[in-house]
């Protein structure tokens, strides 16, 4: 990686502000039900705080408040996580600019501060210049260790790096050296399996991947659009109608390219979208009355050919509806053969990452990324800002 990094700045004595990405999901009573992302923040801030630093202040957002207060997405869960994960007292302060946080951050007798969300200022999404310098003026050296927002021009991942020296966090770099390590030089044969509801979500990847990848597997509900556009009946399984014409040139571009594009050749499927809803087992066409919400056991063992002499693997979306767990054969199939290859198998992060957590699978893939949208973002080969904002070496 071609940024400084936090092993090349001497951090004695000084205090330093970090964002990190603790936009963790909650439930209703406002429980923590998935703390990878806190967890994944460790390893810089207790390098942070073992490497002689005056004081570590934490800032992250939570959901999307859009510039309001709202009590729900205050970050006090998430500093109780974290005070557990790490054995060391956090003080939660109640805002993350102004008079009245400086002089708490200065009064405070702990070393490790968290601010509150900050999304409850506008500023943050505007990427407000003040904002930032607010937010520079709490500490000597910034350090950014969210990946997962690094595809947002934020004030606290773009605007706060342009006043102090800014460096990247264990965590950034990790998933740089990986995503950008596999799609630089990928060790061939090197597949790559798409899915998730949407085509216009994968159009950047698969356009940069065309270049690189020896063959690309599509399921999940964007496989229909393709299907739709190689003349095939799709039913009522998800459509994006305005996409058919990219589909088609996609796969065009990929004969070209001579890249196999592999799609569903038999489909799991339902009246309706519900638990208890029956299944139909159908082959490539999908009929009239019926939505398919899972690849079916032919397309897993072709899939799973596909990948069998795979060396390099990057798999974004999943296979069908995974979050129920009839339709999520599917994603576990082809979840559980990855996981026993040989190959280097990078996880993109949101649902696939859930997916292989449903499945227990974790720690048999080779790296899972924290970003959903960053790590999109980063396969479609775009500079993300929150990256570029970082000082060069
Ligand atoms: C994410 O969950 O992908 C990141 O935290 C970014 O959140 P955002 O999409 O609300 O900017």
């Amino acid at each position: 990686m071609d940024k400084k990094n936090i092993k090349n700045t001497n951090l004695k004595d000084k205090t330093i502000i970090m964002r990190v990405d603790f936009n963790v999901p909650l439930d209703e009573k406002l429980n923590i039900t998935d703390d990878t992302r806190i967890k994944a923040a460790l390893p810089t801030i207790k390098y942070i705080l073992d490497n002689g630093a005056k004081r570590l202040i934490l800032m992250s957002h939570l959901g999307r408040p859009d510039g309001k207060i709202k009590e729900e997405l205050r970050l006090n869960p998430v500093a109780k996580r974290l005070q557990e994960l790490l054995g060391e007292p956090v003080d939660k302060l109640d805002d993350c600019i102004g008079e009245t946080i400086k002089k708490q951050i200065q009064a405070s007798k702990k070393r490790l501060i968290l601010l509150e969300n900050l999304r409850f200022h506008a500023e943050e999404e505007e990427n407000d210049q003040n904002f930032a310098k607010e937010l520079a003026g709490l500490a000597q050296i910034y350090v950014n260790d969210a990946f997962g927002t690094a595809h947002r021009a934020h004030a606290s991942t773009e605007g706060v790096a342009h006043y102090l020296p800014a460096v990247a966090g264990f965590l950034l770099e990790k998933e740089i050296n990986y995503l950008g390590k596999t799609l630089e030089n990928p060790a061939k044969p090197f597949v790559v399996i798409l899915g998730g509801a949407k085509v216009s979500d994968k159009i950047g990847v698969i356009e940069n991947l065309l270049k690189k990848a020896n063959k690309i597997i599509i399921g999940g509900g964007m496989a229909y659009t393709f299907l739709k556009a190689q003349g095939k009946e799709i039913g009522k399984s998800k459509l994006e109608k305005d996409k058919i014409d990219i589909a088609r040139d996609i796969l065009k571009k990929a004969e070209q390219n001579k890249v196999q594009i592999l799609l569903p050749i038999d489909n799991v499927c339902v009246k309706e979208i519900k638990d208890n809803a029956e299944i139909t087992l159908a082959g490539e066409n999908v009929p009239p009355d019926l939505i398919a919400v899972d690849i079916g056991p032919k397309t897993v063992d072709n899939f799973r050919k596909a990948l069998a002499d795979a060396k390099t693997i990057v798999w974004n979306g999943p296979m069908g509806i995974f979050e129920m767990d009839k339709f999520a054969d599917g994603s576990k199939q082809i979840a559980e053969y990855i996981a026993n290859l040989k190959a280097t198998t990078i996880i993109g992060g949101g649902d696939t990452a859930a997916a292989v957590a449903k499945f227990g699978l974790e720690d048999k893939m080779t790296h899972i990324s924290t970003g959903g949208g960053a790590s999109l973002e980063f396969l479609e080969g775009k500079t993300l800002p929150g990256i570029a904002a970082l000082s060069d070496k």
